[in-house]
């Protein structure tokens, strides 16, 4: 138990030095949260929102789970993503992959995990949709790599479509969505380049 015990002790000592230095820190947050971003990450503990963010609490409203998937199907994803657009007004959804994930590892390499699998039908789908472009590459770590990438970018465009994100643009109200990927072995964050901010043209 003294694991727990040092998260503890961890804790005090965390919300200390903050007070310290702001002594209004927690009193302002627990009035209001007024964060402007939404992260969707995926659960991998080396993919810490607000520290590779450098976010302090308040600034930014987290979903993660494995593999940062919104299936359309997920009340719970679908749940963050209303309250976050439409309760905390959030600018920003930032959905961010990142290479090395396990998730979509498994799903590549169509290993049997659990109940994770099922999770996972949506990378599958993706997978098989892509697999001449991901069969061209010229190893494993790269079609990984690559996978990982075209996540992201499958779930930018799945909010792209989603009811409480289109009735927003309908509204007028500013709303980006954008795909990041991060490296766990550079702790870099890259800008996919597939920023939304507005329905696809032409779409239904
Ligand atoms: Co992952």
């Amino acid at each position: 138990m003294d694991e727990l015990r040092q998260l503890l002790a961890n804790n005090r000592d965390w919300a200390e030095r903050i007070r310290a230095s702001d002594p209004a820190f927690f009193s302002r947050l627990a009035k209001q949260q007024t964060p402007r971003f939404l992260w969707i990450g995926c659960s991998d503990s080396r993919v810490p929102a607000n520290q590779i963010t450098g976010l302090q609490p308040g600034e930014v409203f987290v979903h993660r789970n494995v593999a940062n998937l919104v299936p359309g199907e997920d009340l719970n994803s679908h749940s963050v993503i209303q309250y976050a657009v439409d309760a905390l007004g959030v600018r920003h959804v930032i959905v961010c992959g990142h290479y090395g994930c396990g998730g979509v590892l498994a799903s590549l390499r169509g290993e049997r995990v659990g109940l994770v699998d099922y999770w996972l039908s949506s990378v599958h789908a993706l997978r098989d949709r892509h697999a001449s472009e991901l069969a061209a590459l010229p190893d494993e770590t790269s079609r990984h790599a690559r996978l990982c990438e075209l996540n992201v970018v499958e779930q930018v465009g799945k909010l792209s479509r989603t009811l409480v994100v289109r009735r927003a643009w309908e509204q007028g109200r500013p709303l980006f969505l954008h795909g990041w990927i991060y490296d766990v072995a550079d702790g870099l964050l890259r800008d996919l380049g597939v920023t939304v901010d507005a329905p696809p043209a032409g779409g239904d």
